[in-house]
């Protein structure tokens, strides 16, 4: 293990532990409470613990007690005395840097009857190939031509443009490099813009794949922890201010997998950090057009920053068949990004971008019916758990694609393995965290499939949580 990520001090982990019910002894409360803030990912790996001393005064417990519950730490293989570093945070099995394995959705290629619910996507909108029809009236225009536009096609570059200007984002199409995904943007933003080694805060939980792809060029990776309502910001400011960070890839739309949106007070905040500290924002915004009770009229993240660089996509708002997205860039990066860009690929199909294209232009943001869908298979699944799983900590999102429910005991990955041998798929929270083994407290359950789905799903994640649950000895929750 490296050294301490951050110092965790004994004031900051009495507010996080919550209440000694005297249930157990307060040695086995201490330890169990420490676990659970890991498997919650509320204490990351690395993180340095306060002394024992320090412990004993902010607690009010005896030396013996204290010294007691960090030996059962290191037992367990949650802990490590470090030489002149005090106690270290462990994930057991895990490590900073080896965690984000890339989710691959499995759907097309499933095997009959088993329900995928690793891949958080809506279905194809209706009027679809109505789309296609029209693009291919229009191919003709571009047949006589190579079909090269190793940007994009200028129609769609100026859709999108027009697209951001709606959203309140004064945007030209110079701006705007078309990609095969909003995945492709990190990469091409990783290239062209972070030098080997770059440290680059990302908040955990995340969607797995771009940490992937971030370290996969070379960056090393802080994770900042989210909280129960999302970004905390007073830690991503600490740790922009003190931790040589060069960019802090964020997705303040119905975040993927927590659904939270990040208001106009945070963007400020988190914008002005940003500024202060030189750092490089990089906003995910796949999930921005996703609300689902009512349009936050939010302007992008780069209204309150000009320097982001935002990646985006056409995946969960139009069709995730599609393989486009878009990098919209300041223009003082622009050329670096489409020279990186031209490094991996020379331009996405002619026919798509015309289909996305009309997309924009006919109707932007999420067709109405997908919307209501989503809104349904939501409320389905989160009457189903209540009633089904009460124990279950679980918030409605006001938009994005899935749940992200707390559970009771730090069993996730035993449940998704007790729901594959169901016939269903689940990503279990570990998936989602930036360090491996972390965040086994939580699960993610998409909410974008067809009802009837969703009410198949239902009794299996039932019968799967008991299997899942009786192999784990039962304790408390402690605060999130
Ligand atoms: C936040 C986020 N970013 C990027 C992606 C990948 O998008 P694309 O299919 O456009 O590469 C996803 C897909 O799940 C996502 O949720």
């Amino acid at each position: 293990m490296g050294p301490p990520l951050a110092q965790l001090t004994a004031p900051g982990l009495r507010t996080m532990l919550g209440e000694n019910t005297g249930a157990r002894p307060a040695y086995a409360w201490l330890s169990e409470s420490i676990r659970t803030l890991v498997s919650n990912g509320r204490v990351l790996h690395g993180t340095r613990l306060p002394s024992e001393r320090e412990l004993v005064h902010a607690l009010g417990l005896s030396r013996t007690t204290v010294s007691r519950a960090y030996a059962e730490l290191r037992e367990r293989g949650f802990a490590e005395a470090r030489r002149g570093s005090g106690t270290q945070i462990r994930i057991p099995g895990g490590s900073v840097g080896g965690g984000a394995e890339p989710l691959v959705p499995g759907g097309t290629d499933a095997v009959a009857g088993v329900l995928d619910l690793t891949c958080a996507a809506p279905l194809a909108p209706v009027g679809l190939a109505g789309y296609f029809e029209r693009a291919l009236d229009e191919l003709p225009g571009y047949i006589n031509g190579m079909g090269y536009y190793p940007n994009g096609l200028p129609v769609l570059r100026e859709a999108i443009a027009e697209d951001y200007r709606r959203r309140g984002l004064p945007t030209v199409p110079e701006q705007v490099i078309v990609t095969a995904g909003a995945l492709a943007g990190i990469a091409i933003t990783s290239r062209a813009l972070l030098g080997p080694g770059a440290r680059v805060a990302v908040e955990t939980p995340t969607y797995p794949n771009s940490v992937a792809s971030l370290r996969q060029h070379g960056s090393r990776i802080i994770p900042v922890s989210q909280v129960t309502e999302g970004s905390d910001l007073p830690g991503i400011e600490k740790v922009l201010g003190s931790r040589q960070v060069a960019a802090m890839l964020a997705l303040p739309d119905f975040h993927n997998p927590t659904g939270t949106l990040l208001d106009a007070p945070g963007r400020e905040r988190w914008a002005a950090a940003l500024r202060r500290n030189s750092v490089q924002g990089i906003v995910d915004e796949t999930n921005a057009e996703l609300w689902l009770d009512a349009d936050p009229e939010l302007a992008p993240m780069a209204a309150w920053n000009r320097d982001i660089v935002t990646v985006s996509s056409a995946s969960k708002t139009y069709w995730g068949g599609l393989r486009l997205g878009w990098i919209r860039a300041p223009h003082r990066v622009a050329t670096a990004l489409a020279r990186a860009k031209s490094t991996l690929d020379l331009g996405a199909p002619v026919l798509e971008q015309l289909v996305l294209a009309a997309m924009l232009r006919a109707r932007p943001g999420l067709d109405q019916s997908t919307r209501t869908g989503m809104r349904e298979g939501r409320d389905l699944l989160l009457a189903g758990l209540a009633a089904r799983l009460p124990d279950w900590e679980v918030r409605r999102p006001a938009g994005g694609l899935s749940l992200w429910a707390n559970l009771p005991l730090p069993a996730s990955t035993a449940l998704s393995r007790e729901a594959e041998a169901r016939g269903l798929r689940l990503a279990p929270g570990s998936a989602f965290a930036v360090e491996s083994h972390g965040l086994e407290h939580w699960v993610r359950i998409p909410y974008a499939l067809q009802g009837p789905d969703l009410e198949r799903a239902l009794p299996l994640l039932e019968s799967a949580w008991a299997a899942a649950a009786a192999g784990e000895p039962a304790r408390g929750r402690p605060r999130a």
